[in-house]
């Protein structure tokens, strides 16, 4: 599938987003482990957390789809799993795999995962060597990668286990592996990363312990079944905020966005590079903040990115790109490595798509340095990857001529309804 993005100058609108990637998955996991039937409403309709939803169905679980984006998940309890009868496919989601390794690690239950073709190549040793320190019988391939085989156990043990990446998702899978180890399972973490796995599991009524970058978890205790409601995902309306800010003619509101402080990274960014952004009706749903986001045209100028700030923005550095190309000056992003192990090499495939439209790029191991100038027309290859599809369409925006996006249809994985919602404020996609 192919994009074929006409230039426009004006991109204007009131919207509201998809529901939150991240929390979509750990609603469908936690519910599915909790006692009793929780409600979701929000969720994510992507193909990403259908996988997840899927791999449970596939174990036992039965979940009812009430309407679009309102599901009832009829727990089956801690150790009420099902063996699947075939390989558990979590297609392009990295997320699925490694929470679910972890969650299933101390089960009594057989358990494969493999995925998609990018998902295949992804590294697993990061979630598989903390798990087998806790007594978990997981293997990948040799080079690290799925398919990752998970052999029953009786029990875990607990460990305490300092991060060497920042990975919300290393992280969480550590923890869901927690609730089934003996004694008292402690994550450190240097940089914070998302913390919605901590925050769901205590509105699951299970206790975590945060204290200085300590994330502590008991084992052996159950998860009491709740109703979790889904804000809009921040990484969505990141593409609809960037937009607003590069058109000539831009103003855009986003309702309801997920403002946990570990995901605002994107916001704190765009500001210091001049943005145009009002945050408004901040409020609570559960245990997330939320708010309304108004953009508009602005003069952006070109920045160092912040180190601290790359964790809480690590998803949103296509867009980023965009912006930063659209922005008076340089922008360099440093320490940002991670970013060569996503759904594609977001590095190198945001340096060759932003010199396909003629902007001056030097790439890094750890990042890129983007100087702000003209968008011509171009060819971009989005390497199968969600996010870099839809940032170089939100550059037409800001483009002399067409840009022509190949293999589009991942877009799909997190953003149902992008092309007809960028359509709507303003954008002109075409669909091939
Ligand atoms: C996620 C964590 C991040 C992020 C991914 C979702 C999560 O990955 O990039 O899209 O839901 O925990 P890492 O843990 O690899 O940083």
């Amino acid at each position: 599938m192919k994009y074929l993005v006409q230039p426009k100058k004006t991109a204007h609108g009131e919207i509201t987003v998809p529901g939150d990637k991240s929390i979509s998955h750990r609603a469908i996991m936690l519910a599915s482990i909790a006692d009793g039937e929780t409600r979701v409403t929000g969720f994510l309709d992507g193909e990403d957390c259908l996988a997840t939803m899927s791999a449970f169905q596939q174990m036992g679980v039965k979940i009812e789809r009430i309407t679009e984006g309102e599901l009832v998940v009829h727990g089956v309890g801690k150790h009420g799993l099902r063996e699947p009868t075939d390989t558990l496919d979590l297609g392009n989601s990295g997320t699925s795999m490694r929470l679910l390794t972890g969650l299933l690690a101390g089960q009594s239950i057989a358990t494969t995962l493999v995925g998609d073709g990018s998902l295949m190549k992804r590294p697993m040793r990061r979630v598989c060597d903390p798990l087998a320190l806790m007594g978990a019988q997981v293997a990948t391939s040799s080079d690290g990668t799925p398919p990752v085989t998970i052999k029953p156990v009786d029990q875990l043990n607990a460990i305490i286990y300092e991060l060497p990446v920042a990975s919300a998702q290393v992280k969480s899978a550590i923890l869901l592996a927690g609730m089934y180890a003996q004694g008292k399972t402690v994550v450190k973490e240097s940089k914070a990363t998302r913390d919605h796995t901590e925050r769901m599991l205590s509105a699951f009524a299970y206790p975590v312990s945060v204290q200085e970058g300590n994330i502590s978890i008991q084992g052996g205790l159950s998860l009491q079944a709740t109703n979790i409601q889904v804000p809009a995902d921040i990484s969505s309306a990141a593409f609809f905020i960037v937009a607003a800010c590069i058109a000539p003619q831009g103003q855009i509101t986003i309702h309801n966005v997920g403002m946990n402080p570990t995901r605002t990274g994107v916001i704190d960014i765009l500001l210091a590079m001049n943005a145009n952004i009002v945050i408004h009706n901040q409020a609570t749903v559960g245990r997330e903040p939320i708010a309304s986001i108004t953009a508009k045209s602005s003069q952006l100028k070109g920045i160092q990115v912040p180190t601290h700030l790359v964790p809480s923005a690590i998803d949103e550095f296509p867009i980023l790109c965009i912006a930063a190309a659209c922005a008076k000056g340089e922008t360099r992003v440093t320490n940002a490595e991670e970013l060569r192990v996503k759904e594609s090499d977001r590095i190198s495939q945001m340096a060759q798509g932003l010199a396909s439209i003629g902007i001056q790029v030097e790439e890094f191991p750890d990042g890129l340095r983007i100087t702000g100038g003209s968008i011509s027309g171009g060819e971009i290859n989005s390497a199968h990857d969600h996010r870099i599809a839809m940032s170089f369409a939100i550059a037409s925006l800001r483009a002399s001529s067409v840009i022509e996006i190949s293999d589009c249809e991942n877009v799909a994985t997190s953003f149902p309804g992008f092309v007809e919602l960028a359509n709507s404020v303003g954008l002109s996609i075409n669909v091939q």
